[in-house]
């Protein structure tokens, strides 16, 4: 069968080859701390002092005084009080009584001056996640195998030339970096002729069998993008088009992500793709996902702007989630952009990129043998499914914005001590943790597109 795999539930944080223990990243106006390094486990605290000559270095001489090193001190003026600064300092655990200290010595000693002192209290529940769509480079390689490395009951596993081939893709993506061009592969005439039998036998079913969306995008891909039976379209043309429809972007990857990793790129409408091809003795088959599976399978649905919403509410709810609501969502995931059916009318139809790209489970997925469900993210994010036959079950989602609504309202259940929310002006994530973020945000609907949609209300009256 073919079908998402993207079943491994990891945590991890940012590549610790390129960042120092104990990193920290900034999220809104506080600051988190991430990562406990396998060395020692880092605290940060956050507290302002009034704008005043020696104001830091007071502060200072109460940590030389206990002996504490600081791993990290950074500053910014307060956004709460502009007589004010913010200083953010990391610290090694093994100081952390010394640091209690510490802070009451701040309370205390530099009475008036502290404004707010807090230790992060996050740090031990929060997994760390990317902020800028820059920081997805940062786990991009942190995939479960690697190019060449196939399973021994892999159609490829014992041909060179198709494992040297696979090893070349990988390396594409191994060294791909945000922002640039997705390198263009020419593919050999072997490859095109897989394509063309995969691509021939599910352009027969689409028409009857696809969502409206899919049938309604997959023409302008062809039109576009190079889809065709002897052409294997390019990853750079097909994100290019995709961003001009919905803002969504393919991004090369070498292999699997975990979920967490994986379902963090679509809030930031990045989604990876593979670049390879199934190996060419069996067409009708891939044990992961390939070029088919990703091209003519997913790439239709990001295009449309109700899916892109869906997709990426998803991805939000992940940000920061427990291991066990990644699971959960994973399987939310599965069930819906992999084997989601929904309403159309009076039908169902398909819009899981895992039934759009096999032909023989999209024709079974819409006969009376497998069981229906309503989507519900609650009962759907619990249900089990199997990864190497024809799901028994399917659930069946009402239309992309209900089902968007659905995952809304099960995100909120996440625990989670605050909410996200996606800039696409900075391609970052705004985490709303402090009454200044909210309030900054209901400021900006207010002038922003809420003035517009009443301004546009207006008019058309
Ligand atoms: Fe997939």
């Amino acid at each position: 069968m073919d079908a998402a795999y993207k079943r491994v539930n990891g945590d991890h944080g940012p590549d610790s080859s390129t960042e120092e223990t104990g990193t920290r990243r900034r999220r809104g106006s506080m600051y988190l701390e991430e990562e406990t390094s396998n060395k020692s486990e880092v605290i940060s605290c956050l507290f302002s002092l009034k704008e005043e000559v020696g104001a830091l270095a007071k502060a200072l001489r109460l940590f030389e005084e206990k002996g504490i090193n600081l791993t990290h001190i950074e500053s910014r003026p307060s956004r709460i009080n502009k007589e004010e600064f913010e200083f953010f300092i990391s610290v090694d655990s093994s100081c952390s009584k010394a640091l209690d200290e510490v802070i009451d010595g701040l309370r205390t000693e530099i009475s008036g001056h502290v404004h707010e002192l807090s230790r992060n209290k996050l740090k031990d529940t929060v997994p760390w996640f990317p902020n800028d769509i820059q920081d997805l480079d940062r786990f991009a390689n942190q995939i479960l195998s690697y190019g060449s490395e196939l399973d021994s009951d892999h159609p490829g596993f014992t041909d060179p030339v198709y494992r040297k081939r696979r090893k070349e893709f990988a390396d594409i993506a191994y060294n791909y970096r945000h922002g640039q061009a997705i390198p263009s592969v020419e593919y050999t005439e072997e490859e095109k002729g897989t394509w063309g039998i995969v691509f021939n036998e599910l352009k027969t079913l689409y028409p009857t069998h696809a969502c409206r969306e899919h049938n309604r995008v997959f023409p302008l891909l062809e039109k576009y993008c190079g889809y065709r039976q002897d052409n294997i379209p390019q990853l750079d043309d097909i994100s290019r088009f995709l961003q001009s429809c919905t803002g969504f972007r393919l991004r090369p990857v070498a292999g699997l992500l975990s979920s967490r990793d994986f379902l963090a790129g679509l809030a930031f409408r990045v989604f990876h793709s593979t670049q390879y091809i199934r190996h060419g003795s069996r067409p009708m088959y891939t044990p992961e996902p390939d070029v088919c599976h990703e091209l003519l399978g997913h790439a239709p649905l990001f295009a449309d702007s109700s899916f892109a919403k869906f997709s990426q509410e998803i991805g939000l709810a992940s940000l920061g989630a427990p291991d066990e609501y990644i699971e959960k969502l994973a399987t939310v995931y599965w069930f819906t952009v992999e084997f989601g059916l929904c309403k159309q009318g009076s039908d169902i139809k398909a819009y899981g990129a895992g039934l759009l790209s096999s032909f023989g489970e999209l024709q079974y997925s819409l006969t009376d043998k497998p069981k229906l469900l309503p989507f519900d993210p609650d009962k759907t994010s619990l249900q089990k499914y199997p990864i190497t036959e024809f799901q028994p079950i399917y659930f069946v989602a009402e239309s992309f914005e209900d089902a968007k609504e659905r995952v809304r309202k099960f995100a909120a259940t996440i625990p989670r001590p605050f909410t996200v929310r996606y800039n696409a002006y900075t391609q970052s994530i705004e985490v709303l943790d402090t009454t200044q973020q909210v309030r900054n945000l209901a400021d900006n609907i207010n002038t922003g597109e809420m003035g517009i949609l009443c301004d546009a209300l207006r008019k058309l009256e």
